[in-house]
C-alpha cells in the first residue's frame, strides 16, 4: 500500500533527451499542508519533472513519487493526484459539461460533482458551450475542474496562471491556499516569481535542470543583504572609520556616498560619531526577491552583479544558501478569507485525513 502521507518526493531525479539534460539530479520534498512553487526560467526542466512525476516520462536515473509510489503503482491515480499540464486538450465539439461527465464516467464519479466543480472554477454560464471557443483562461479553469474531478490529495499544476486575467489568478491564489489549509499537497510550477509570490509557503528554483535553491520563500528573502548608502561630509574618512571599525564591505560610490553592506544603521551612525564624521543621510535598501530570481536562474548573471549595481565579492550577487533544507516542518496557516468562493466546508468533510488512502466514493455533492 502507499503510505497516504500526501507528500511528493524527488530524488536524484535525472532525464535526458538524447543530448539534451533536461534534469540533473534533482531532490526536493513537497509536504501535506503546503503549497510548493517549482520556479525557473522557461526550459530549465520544470515540465519534464512534472511529467516524470505523474508517470509520462520515464526517468534516466532517479525517482519521483507520491505517498512513497510511482505514479504507475498507485492504486486509484485519480484519486490521489490532480494535475494540470497541459490545457489545451479538450474534445473541442464537446462541452465543457460533457467533457467533465467523460472524465468522471472514467473515475467512477457521480454527475453532480460535475455540476460542482462547474461552479467551482467559475465555469457554470458556460456549461453547455463547446469547448473549442474557449480562451485560454477557460480552458484553464476548465482543466483545474478535471484535475478536481477525483477529489484528489494532491495536486500538480504546471504554469496554471497563463492566460488568466488577474481576477483568475486571484481566484487560483485563494483556492491553492485553502486547498493546502485542507491538508492537502499542491505543487505549482510557473516562470514567474511574482505569479505565485503570494501563495507559496516553499520554493524550489531550478535553472537548466539543476536545483539553485530549495526552502522556505523566508529565508531566501532573509539570505538577501541589505545594505545602507550613508551620505557623509568625508566619504574617504568614513571608509577609513568603518574598515577600522573591522567593517570592510564598504564601497564610496560615484555620487560621494559609502554604500556598506550586512551593516545597520545604528551601527554606522555610532562610527561616524565616534570619528567626528558629520553624516547627512542614510538610505536602506533591499534587493527585490524578484531580481534574486534572476540572478539564481541565469547562467550569465549567477555570482557577477548586474549592471549599475554595487555588489561586492560574494555579497548581493552570489546564490545563497543553494540546496537548502527547510529548517522547521512547514506549519499549516489555515486559510480564511470572507467571502472565498471554495467551498471550503464541504471539502473539509469529504476529504479524509491521509493515512487513510484512497477513498470509497461517497459524500459527492450530497450536501447542497
Ligand atoms: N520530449 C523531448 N525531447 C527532447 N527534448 C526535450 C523534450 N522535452 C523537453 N525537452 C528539453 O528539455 C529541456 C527542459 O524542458 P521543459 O521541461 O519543458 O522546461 P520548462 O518546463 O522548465 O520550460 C528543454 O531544453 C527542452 O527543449
Ligand atoms: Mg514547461
Amino acid at each position: 500500500m502507499h503510505d497516504g502521507s500526501g507528500r511528493i518526493a524527488v530524488q536524484n531525479l535525472t532525464k535526458r533527451f538524447g543530448a539534451v539534460t533536461a534534469v540533473q539530479n534533482l531532490s526536493f520534498t513537497v509536504e501535506p499542508g503546503s503549497v510548493t512553487g517549482f520556479l525557473g526560467p522557461n526550459g530549465a526542466g520544470k515540465t519534464t519533472t512534472l511529467r516524470m512525476l505523474l508517470g509520462l516520462v520515464t526517468p534516466t536515473a532517479g525517482t519521483a513519487t507520491i505517498n512513497g509510489r510511482r505514479h504507475h503503482e498507485l492504486g486509484n491515480p485519480a484519486r490521489v493526484v490532480g494535475s494540470v499540464l497541459d490545457n489545451g486538450s479538450f474534445h473541442p465539439k464537446r462541452t465543457a459539461r460533457n467533457h467533465l461527465r467523460v472524465y468522471a464516467a472514467a473515475i467512477g464519479v457521480p454527475d453532480q460533482r460535475v455540476d460542482e466543480l462547474l461552479g467551482l472554477v467559475g465555469l457554470a454560464p458556460a456549461a453547455d458551450r463547446k469547448t473549442g471557443g474557449f480562451s485560454l483562461g477557460m480552458r484553464q479553469r476548465l482543466a483545474l475542474a478535471t484535475a478536481l474531478l477525483g477529489d484528489p490529495q494532491v495536486l500538480v499544476l504546471d504554469e496554471p496562471a497563463n492566460g488568466l486575467d488577474p481576477e483568475g489568478i486571484a481566484w487560483l491564489r485563494n483556492f491553492l491556499r485553502s486547498f493546502a489549509a485542507q491538508g492537502r499537497t499542491v505543487l505549482v510550477s510557473s516562470h514567474l516569481l511574482s505569479e505565485v509570490e503570494q501563495t507559496i509557503d516553499q520554493v524550489v528554483i531550478v535553472s537548466a535542470g539543476m536545483t539553485r535553491y530549495y526552502g522556505s520563500l523566508e529565508n531566501l528573502r532573509k539570505s538577501q543583504q541589505s545594505r545602507v548608502l550613508v551620505q557623509p561630509a568625508d566619504a574617504s574618512a568614513l571608509v577609513t572609520a568603518l574598515r577600522e571599525a573591522g567593517i570592510d564591505k564598504v564601497e564610496p560610490t560615484s555620487d560621494g556616498r559609502v554604500a556598506v553592506i550586512d551593516s545597520t544603521v545604528q551601527q554606522i551612525g555610532d562610527i561616524a560619531a565616534k570619528a567626528g564624521i558629520a553624516v547627512y543621510g542614510m538610505e536602506e535598501q533591499k534587493a527585490d526577491l524578484e531580481q534574486l530570481f534572476f540572478q539564481l536562474t541565469t547562467p550569465q548573471y549567477s555570482g557577477a552583479p548586474l549592471p549599475g549595481q554595487f555588489m561586492p565579492q560574494g555579497a548581493w550577487g552570489g546564490a545563497p544558501q543553494p540546496y537548502q533544507q527547510p529548517q522547521q516542518p512547514y506549519q499549516p496557516q489555515p486559510y480564511q478569507q470572507p467571502g472565498q468562493q471554495y467551498p471550503q466546508q464541504q471539502y473539509q468533510q469529504n476529504y479524509q485525513q491521509p493515512g487513510q488512502g484512497p477513498q470509497p466514493n461517497q459524500g459527492w455533492g450530497g450536501q447542497q
